[in-house]
This record gives structure tokens, sequence and C-alpha cells, in this order.
């Protein structure tokens, strides 16, 4: 009966030098692909919310909307995609976000949530905090009640979680890998 920090971190496969020389890829789908990881997993991440009134889940994509369907569901919330631009058919808010190389941007549908709404940011890893710093703004700018923002893994020596924390935003992790 391991801890959960073990299964996880058992459970997340390393792929060195992806996708280039020097990376470690913390690669989730062999967690995904782990019944009871998987279930530990989202049961830690919505732990804390239950019976609170999350009305949404924002789940970034790509990887946040595999984490943020099961957390929706079971949290009886509803789900947002937030996207890269160019997929999202209504209208929409756009920012752009810094990347390890240049920029990109990524969108969410203007009507997605209500000024007020509790919703919980998700996504699979945090590291240098851009990706889910752009959904931040996002989120505030449509009026959300940010409860916190979750990741699966935390990058700490990137400095992610620090500038969401900057921002006023409650961030949970559930393993950090140190000396990235
Ligand atoms: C990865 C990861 C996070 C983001 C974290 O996504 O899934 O979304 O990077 O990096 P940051 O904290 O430095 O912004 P990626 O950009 O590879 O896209 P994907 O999830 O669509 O594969
Ligand atoms: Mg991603």
């Amino acid at each position: 009966n391991s801890t959960l920090e073990q299964t996880l971190l058992s459970a997340i496969r390393t792929i060195p030098d992806y996708p280039k020389p020097g990376i470690l890829f913390r690669d989730i789908t062999t967690l995904l692909g782990d019944a009871r990881a998987f279930r530990r997993a989202v049961d830690e991440l919505v732990h804390p919310y239950s019976g609170t009134g999350v009305a949404k889940i924002a789940g970034i994509e790509a990887r946040g909307f595999i984490l943020g369907g099961a957390m929706a569901h079971q949290l009886s919330s509803g789900f947002v995609p937030i996207r890269k631009k160019g997929k999202l058919p209504h209208t929409t808010v756009r920012v752009a976000y810094s990347l390890e190389y240049g920029v990109d941007e990524m969108e969410m549908h203007t009507d997605a949530v209500q000024p007020g709404e509790k919703v919980i940011l998700v996504d699979d890893l945090i590291a240098t905090g851009g990706t889910a710093e752009g959904a931040v703004k996002l989120l505030k700018q449509m009026g959300a009640d940010i409860v916190a923002a979750c990741f699966v893994i935390d990058l700490p020596d990137l400095g992610g979680r620090k500038k969401l924390e900057a921002l006023g935003v409650n961030v949970r992790t559930l393993v950090s890998f140190e000396g990235h």
C-alpha cells in the first residue's frame, strides 16, 4: 500500500533527450494508462474541492483536457477547454504566452465562464509557468474566481509556481522533480 507520492512517481516515465538533447521529458502517458495511479491522481487533485461549489474545471490543451475531464466528472462541474489559437469555433478571448523559444497564443470562448464563477485550472505539468499564466489571464479577463491552479508535476527550479503565486493564484502540485 504505497504512498500516493510513490505511486505517482513510479507511474511517471522519464525520457532522456526528448524533445531535444539534455531535456528529461516527464511523460504522464504511463500514469494515465495505470488505472490505479490515474484514479489516485484525480482523487487527490479534486479532494479539497468536493462540495465547494466549483462551477468549472478549465483544462489547458492538450494534457490538461484529460485530467480536467475526469476532475469535472468527479466534482459534478462543467469543463472549459483552453486551446491553442484557431481551434475554438465561437467568439473567443485570446492571449499570447511565452514558450521556451518565442511565443504562442491560446484562446477560450467568451461565454465559457460567467463572472464570479468558481473555476479550477488544471494542466499536467508546470515548468516556467508561461502557459498557466496565459490561462490565468484569460480566466481573469472573463471574471472567473480562480480557486486554484492544479498540476500533477512541478518542476520547481523553473519557477512556474512562484510566477503564479505572484499573481495571487493558489497553486497545488502532486509531485515535484528538482534539479531540472
Ligand atoms: C507542456 C506541458 C504544459 C507546459 C508547461 O505543454 O503540458 O502545458 O508545457 O510549460 P511552462 O510551464 O513552461 O509553460 P506543451 O507546450 O508541450 O503542449 P502540449 O500539452 O499540447 O503537448
Ligand atoms: Mg501542455
